[in-house]
C-alpha cells in the first residue's frame, strides 16, 4: 500500500461528508467522525490532526467550538474546510497553535500538502508534567453523608489551601469523581477536559502525560481533573480506567483530592483504601448526621478498619437558632465525637460559586477559610506518616 501523508495518524472528522470527501489523503489514517461538540475536546494527545467541514456548522456555534478548543494550549492542530469559511470562524482558527484552511474544491494534492504540513509541524510542546513527588504523594477523599452537604465546596477549599501551603507548581489535583454530574469544575469556574470513556478496554494508555492532557489547570500549583457533564459517564468509564487513572495522579501529585461520589460505584472501595484520608461531609440535620454515621461505619467495615474515616460538620452557625441540633445533641446522633467543624457563611459560599474560584480566594476573612486551614493543617500534620503512593503500590 502506497504511504499517504496521514498514514497511521489519528485524524478527528468533524463533519459527516468529510470521509468521503477526502478519502484518498486519508488512506491508511485512524479515523473518527464527530460533531461539532467534540472540538473543545480535541487534543494533541488524542489527535494528530482534526478536520472541520466549515460548511455543515452553523458559524457561530463553530466559532465558539473553536474558541473552546483554542483555550486549551494542547489543542490538536486543526484543517478548516469550506466553500464559504466566515471570518468570526478563521479570526478564532488563528488562536489555536498549529492551523490552516483550504478552500473548497480543491485537489487531493492541495489537500494533502495542507494536512501534511499540519502533522508534521513539531507538535506543541506538551504541559510539561509534573515530577514526581519526593516525598511520595498523600489523597484523601471526601464524601457528602447526604446530597448538598458541601462536599464539593470543602474539596475546593482544601485542594487550594494544599496548594497555597505547598507553594510548589503543579502540587495538587483535585479529582471529580462524580463522572455524570460534578460540580467541581463549575464551582471553580474552569473547564473540564477528562474524557474516561476514551479509554475503553484499554486503560493502560493513561500514563502522565496522558493525565496531562486531561487536566485543568486552575493555579500554577492547582490542577483539575474533571469530566464534562455526561449522564452515561459511569457506564462508560471502566473500573480499570479509573483505578489507572487514579494511580497515575498519585504518581505525579503530593496531593490528590478526590470528591467522590455518594453512591458506591465498582472502584469506591479501591479508591477509598487507596487513600489516607476519608472525610465525610455531614450538615447539621438529624437524618445527615444519621447517614454520616452509617457511610462512615459502612467504610470502616468494609475497609476492614483500615482508614477510619472522619466526620466534618459542615455550615455550622455561631448560634444555633430554631430547631438545629447543637454540637452535643449531634453527637448523640452520630454516637461519636465529630472530627472537625466548617462554619456557615452562605454569602461567602455563593459569592464564589457565582464568581468561579474559591472562597479562600474571593472571601479570603470567611470563617470557612479559617475552618478549612485548621482541618487541612491538623490532616497535614498526620500526613507524614503514610503516603497514597506506597498505599497504592501495594
Ligand atoms: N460552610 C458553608 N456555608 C454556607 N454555605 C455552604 C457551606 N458549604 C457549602 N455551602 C453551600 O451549600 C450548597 C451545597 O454545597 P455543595 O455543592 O458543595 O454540596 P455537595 O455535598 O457537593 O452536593 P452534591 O450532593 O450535589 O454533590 C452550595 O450552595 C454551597 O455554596
Ligand atoms: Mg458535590
Amino acid at each position: 500500500m502506497t504511504e499517504t501523508p496521514l498514514s497511521g495518524k489519528r485524524v478527528l472528522l468533524v463533519g459527516p461528508s468529510l470521509g468521503a470527501m477526502v478519502a484518498g489523503p486519508l488512506k491508511g489514517a485512524a479515523t473518527e467522525t464527530a460533531g461539532v461538540e467534540r472540538l473543545p475536546q480535541a487534543v494533541s494527545s488524542a489527535y494528530d490532526l482534526v478536520l472541520v467541514d466549515a460548511d455543515v456548522w452553523e458559524a457561530q456555534t463553530l466559532a465558539a467550538a473553536i474558541q473552546a478548543l483554542s483555550t486549551n494550549p494542547r489543542a490538536a492542530p486543526v484543517l478548516l474546510i469550506g466553500q464559504h469559511l466566515p471570518t468570526t470562524v478563521v479570526r478564532n482558527l488563528l488562536r489555536l497553535p498549529s492551523s490552516d484552511v483550504l478552500d473548497a474544491p480543491f485537489s487531493p494534492e492541495q489537500f494533502a500538502a495542507a494536512a501534511s504540513g499540519l502533522v508534521t509541524k513539531t507538535p506543541v510542546e506538551a504541559e510539561a508534567a509534573p515530577l514526581a513527588p519526593e516525598g511520595g504523594s498523600h489523597c484523601w477523599a471526601v464524601t457528602g453523608a447526604v446530597g448538598g452537604a458541601g462536599a464539593t465546596t470543602i474539596v475546593v477549599e482544601i485542594a487550594t489551601a494544599l496548594a497555597q501551603r505547598s507553594g510548589k507548581d503543579k502540587s495538587v489535583c483535585l479529582i471529580d469523581l462524580n463522572l455524570a454530574d460534578g460540580a467541581a469544575a463549575a464551582y471553580l469556574g474552569a473547564q473540564p477536559a477528562m474524557r474516561l470513556s476514551d479509554f475503553g478496554s484499554s486503560p493502560d494508555r493513561i500514563d502522565a502525560a496522558m493525565l496531562q492532557a486531561f487536566v485543568t489547570p486552575v493555579t500554577k500549583q492547582l490542577d483539575l481533573l474533571a469530566s464534562p457533564r455526561d449522564p452515561d459517564a459511569f457506564d462508560h468509564a471502566s473500573r480499570e480506567t479509573v483505578l489507572r487513572m487514579l494511580e497515575v495522579a498519585c504518581e505525579c501529585y503530593e496531593w490528590v483530592i478526590l470528591d467522590m461520589p455518594r453512591h458506591r460505584r465498582s472502584w469506591t472501595l479501591e479508591a477509598l483504601s487507596g487513600s489516607d484520608e476519608i472525610l465525610v461531609i455531614s450538615e447539621l440535620t438529624v437524618p445527615a448526621l444519621i447517614s454520616a454515621r452509617s457511610l462512615a461505619e459502612e467504610f470502616e467495615t468494609a475497609l476492614g478498619g483500615e482508614t477510619k474515616p472522619r466526620i466534618v460538620l459542615n455550615r455550622l452557625a455561631s448560634r444555633m437558632f430554631g430547631p438545629a441540633p447543637s454540637m452535643s445533641e449531634a453527637e448523640r446522633a452520630l454516637q461519636r465525637k465529630a472530627d472537625a467543624g466548617i462554619s456557615s457563611d452562605w454569602e461567602a459560599a455563593a459569592a464564589a460559586a457565582n464568581l468561579g474560584g474559591a472562597i479562600a480566594q474571593h472571601r479570603p476573612k470567611s470563617k470557612i477559610v479559617k475552618d478549612i486551614a485548621q482541618l487541612v493543617e491538623r490532616l497535614a500534620a498526620d500526613a507524614g506518616r503514610s503516603s497514597a503512593t506506597s498505599k497504592r503500590a501495594a
